[in-house]
């Protein structure tokens, strides 16, 4: 199992005067293809923790092991590698660059990677599809809904095999319905292979994961098996 090993980790701000412990000790390990659901009150850790899996930030003290990367000590361009060819990211809101298509947000990574433009444009077409947006492609994020334009972040992230999606709040800035539908999305991807760690502080979201990581004051204060458990489950 490469999954993700994540051993004592710390991450610290500020100086001796005054310092957060934004994470405090975490020890948590996610096997490949899990769908894990992160909540905890606001400023519990999630987004710090969630950066620090994702290589864009680096822990104060421990160990974190990515997909059979140990990203202890790596050095920036490998973890900037790493990023770009295994690692998608979704936030909240401003996903997308607005003044390039969705066709052309998509084939970023890919165009980033060397693929050429003709081949990405393609595979972000193909990534399009996947996320139900078929033929939008052409269109401009501004002229597309709220949703659509977080399933084409998603189609983002996943573009290229990207076998790990971080979304830090995916649905916070959506109406309910939209934000099942998108929920919905990530548990037909982590279904597909893809491992999948989400923020969220609606609680409705947890019944998509397989387990529920409940975060307080920067430690894990509990982990709960969520209604979509492998258990019973088929993959
Ligand atoms: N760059 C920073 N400098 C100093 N403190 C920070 C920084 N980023 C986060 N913190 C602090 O670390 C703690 C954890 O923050 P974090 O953003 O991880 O929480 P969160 O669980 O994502 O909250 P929310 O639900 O509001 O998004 C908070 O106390 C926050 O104020
Ligand atoms: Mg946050």
């Amino acid at each position: 199992m490469a999954g993700i090993r994540i051993s004592g980790v710390r991450r610290t701000y500020g100086d001796s005067g005054s310092k957060v412990h934004a994470v405090n000790g975490v020890d948590l390990e996610i096997a490949d293809g899990e769908f894990i659901a992160l909540m905890g009150a606001s400023g519990s850790g999630k987004t710090t923790l969630l950066n620090l899996i994702g290589g864009l930030d680096r822990p104060t003290a421990g160990r974190l092991e990515v997909l059979g990367t140990d990203l202890t000590g790596l050095p920036e361009e490998q973890l900037a590698a790493l990023r770009l060819t295994s690692v998608g990211f979704v936030f909240q809101e401003l996903n997308l660059l607005p003044e390039l298509t969705l066709r052309e947000n998509v084939a970023l990574p890919l165009e980033g990677a060397g693929v050429p433009r003709v081949e990405a444009v393609r595979r972000a077409e193909e990534a399009l599809g996947r996320v139900g947006l078929a033929g939008l492609g052409p269109r401009f994020p501004d002229e597309v809904s709220g949703g659509q334009q977080q399933r084409a972040a998603i189609a983002r992230a996943v573009v290229g095999e990207r076998r790990l999606l971080l979304a830090d709040e995916p649905t916070g800035a959506l109406d309910s319905a939209t934000g099942t539908q998108v929920m919905q999305l990530l548990r037909e991807l982590c279904d597909s292979g893809v491992t999948v760690v989400v923020s969220t502080h609606n609680p409705a979201n947890a019944q998509y994961a397989d387990r529920v990581v409940r975060m307080r004051d920067g430690r894990i204060d509990g982990i709960t098996t969520g209604a979509s458990s492998t258990a019973g489950r088929s993959r």
